[in-house]
């Protein structure tokens, strides 16, 4: 059986005699091959995911736009080459995002360079490979007007705040207009207009928040953009949301793409060259995360305020945004996918009362030793995986027709002390 909408689970996942399988490959013995926690991503679900957003912007926009995958969200390098292979671009944060872009072969004009804070070095590096596309911040025109060669022009975008609130968590707000990020319009105006010897302005870039399901502050945003002059290249950053429970109902990219286009044609004209930065949209969904259960407390009853807890041997480690954001995901136990459940708080193993996994999962009896299965962590998982515990960070497992490949390896003990001096 495919999983009913609304699923949360990767496009190319089942359940067969309620068994989880990914890309094929079934959910426990993967566990057991590759052992636990595990983050397991179905590899056609990225490749979709790719083709879906290119051929939304190319169906809404006639003119040139570039699918730009916001590398942070899963800085892989199997992740990297698949999007390098679907013709995506790939926005870079860091000097260590771009190392990883060129190393996994993304052609140099397809990399844009993102970041406050740029250090000398990254734009240094940035410069020597050939980086198409530098967005501005901060420091960085006086910079690069040291570091660009004579004779050469680096084309680059300005990164205004437009003074705009998204709907979101406010760790994952940008667009507010005492964000850290861009210039304030009135200096992204002055800085994109001014006469660089090294500089080529092509245009402005917007990056306003992340798990948006609403347009509007778009709306308000490429007004503002609209109001700093006439450029040939508008770049929207990421930021659409994606359904980490089935009770969220995110639009299509079809229709993300569509609606964030028709805005711009309206307030910025038709003929640009359009930019999108998704970075969750794209991986997200595509993934999930195998834990063993270690522990189960049945604790339920009015003194322990009825809570019964199972406990995995992952955790904050693994997935920081349930401690970070109060993301809210769902679990299930990976071979009884469709039994009756009751409700259960999942939490991890590390030395931290705040390292909740998830309240209010609906699991089917667990036991110790099950396998628990948590979907939606493709995006900002294996990113933001930290050794807190001394815990080594899991791999990650590629599953496409019945075949399973580890991409990236589990980290091993020694690993914990292999920077030691
Ligand atoms: N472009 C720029 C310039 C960005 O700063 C970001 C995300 C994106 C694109 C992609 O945004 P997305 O489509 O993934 O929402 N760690 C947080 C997310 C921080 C995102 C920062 N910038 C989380 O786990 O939700």
């Amino acid at each position: 059986m495919t999983l009913p909408a609304p699923s949360v689970y990767p496009l190319d996942s089942a359940v067969v005699d309620g068994r989880l399988s990914i890309g094929g490959c079934d959910a426990i013995e993967l566990a057991e091959q590759f052992g636990t926690p595990a983050y397991v991503i179905a590899e056609d679900d990225l490749r979709r995911r790719a083709r879906a957003f290119k051929e939304a912007l190319a169906a809404a926009h006639d003119g040139p736009g570039h699918v730009v995958f916001a590398s942070k969200a899963f800085p892989c390098t199997a992740v990297l080459e698949i999007f390098a292979e679907e013709g995506l671009w790939v926005d870079c944060a860091s000097g260590g995002e771009l190392h990883m872009a060129l190393r996994a072969g993304f052609d140099p004009e397809r990399i844009v360079l993102h970041g406050n804070a740029k250090s000398e070095a990254e734009l240094r590096a940035a410069v020597d490979a050939g980086v198409g596309t530098i967005v501005l911040d901060g420091e960085d025109p006086e910079r690069l007007e040291r570091i660009v060669p004579e004779g050469v022009r680096q084309r680059c975008l300005v990164r205004v705040t437009p003074g705009v609130n998204a709907d979101t968590h406010e760790a994952i707000m940008t667009g507010h207009a005492d964000s850290k990020f861009g210039y304030a319009p009135p200096t992204a105006a002055a800085v994109a207009h001014r006469e660089w010897e090294k500089l080529n302005i092509q245009g402005l870039h917007i990056h306003i928040g992340s798990q948006l399901f609403d347009l509007s502050p778009f709306r308000a945003a490429l007004a503002t953009l609209a109001g700093l002059g006439d450029f040939p290249v508008y770049d929207f950053g990421g930021g659409m949301a994606v359904a980490y429970t089935r009770h969220d109902l995110p639009p299509s990219p079809a229709d993300w793409v569509a609606k964030l286009v028709e805005i711009a044609h309206e307030l910025l004209g038709r003929e640009r060259v359009l930019i999108i930065e998704p970075g969750r949209a794209l991986v997200a969904n595509a993934g999930v995360t195998l834990y063993r259960v270690e522990d189960v407390k049945r604790i339920g009853g009015s003194e322990h305020r009825g809570i019964d807890m199972v406990a995995v041997d992952g955790g904050m480690s693994d997935n920081l945004r349930p401690l970070l954001y109060g993301a809210v995901y769902e679990a299930a136990i990976a071979d009884r996918m469709e039994a009756p459940t009751t409700t259960w708080t999942v939490v991890g193993k590390h030395c931290e009362s705040g390292d909740v996994l998830i309240r209010g999962a609906a699991l089917a009896d667990p036991v110790v030793g099950d396998v628990l299965v948590t979907p939606v962590t493709g995006a900002y998982g294996h990113a933001m995986a930290n050794n807190y515990n001394g815990i080594p960070r899991p791999p990650v497992i590629f599953c496409q027709d019945g075949r399973a490949r580890e991409v990236v390896r589990r980290e091993t003990y020694e690993d914990l002390h292999d920077r030691d001096c």
